[in-house]
């Protein structure tokens, strides 16, 4: 049977490249992993008063997230650390508290940038908040995606032969992760 993996995207931007490399590796990972995008932009900002009255994007997103068996996320570097965005997701996945959403699901974390750094700070703070919640987080292979722009062919949409080997030894590493929890 194949293993839900919901694939969190840290940029809510229509050309992002992080949703690029995210449905890359949708597209490259193996059968046995039912991959799929779960929209974070519509979550409203976190705010511990709502709880009394649930947002209905929260308790959709919070079903989404228990109902999958893994979690990647893909994320750029905002200042040297985690998109409001995301960071805003973990945060409401992770309540109310002793109902963390989160819990034990296997992870990994992709960071893209355009600068050579490949969103390293970002993917540290990203694996911080999130080893926190139990998620337990896949540590090779590494994936910091440096000149990001640069790696798509003509279409925009297709990564180059250089990047698609290593894109896919993530995801079928990813998928071994997966398998031991
Ligand atoms: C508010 C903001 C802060 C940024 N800070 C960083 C940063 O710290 N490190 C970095 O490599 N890129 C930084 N960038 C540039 C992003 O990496 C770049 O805009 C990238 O394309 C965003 O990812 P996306 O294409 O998936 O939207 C920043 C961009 C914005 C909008």
């Amino acid at each position: 049977m194949s293993k839900k993996i919901a694939v969190l995207v840290g940029s809510l931007r229509k050309d992002s490249y992080n949703r690029k490399i995210a449905e890359e590796l949708i597209r490259l990972a193996p059968e046995s992993l039912d991959m799929q995008l779960v929209e974070i932009g519509n979550l409203p900002l976190y705010n511990e008063d709502l709880e009394e009255n649930t947002p209905q994007e929260w308790v959709e997103f919070r079903n989404r997230i228990k109902n999958s068996d893994g979690i990647l996320f893909v994320s750029p570097e905002y200042n040297r650390s985690i998109p409001g965005c995301l960071k805003n997701a973990i945060d409401v996945g992770s309540r109310p508290g002793g109902k963390s959403s989160w819990k034990g699901k296997p992870g990994a974390v992709v960071t893209c940038s355009p600068s050579g750094l490949g969103g390293f700070g970002s993917n540290h703070n990203i694996r911080q908040a999130v080893v926190f919640l139990d998620i337990p987080m896949m540590q090779q292979p590494e994936a910091y995606i440096g000149n990001v722009n640069e790696l798509f062919l003509n279409d925009g949409k297709t990564v180059n032969e250089k990047t698609e080997p290593f894109l896919t030894k993530f995801v079928n590493a990813f998928e071994v992760w997966v398998n031991r929890f």
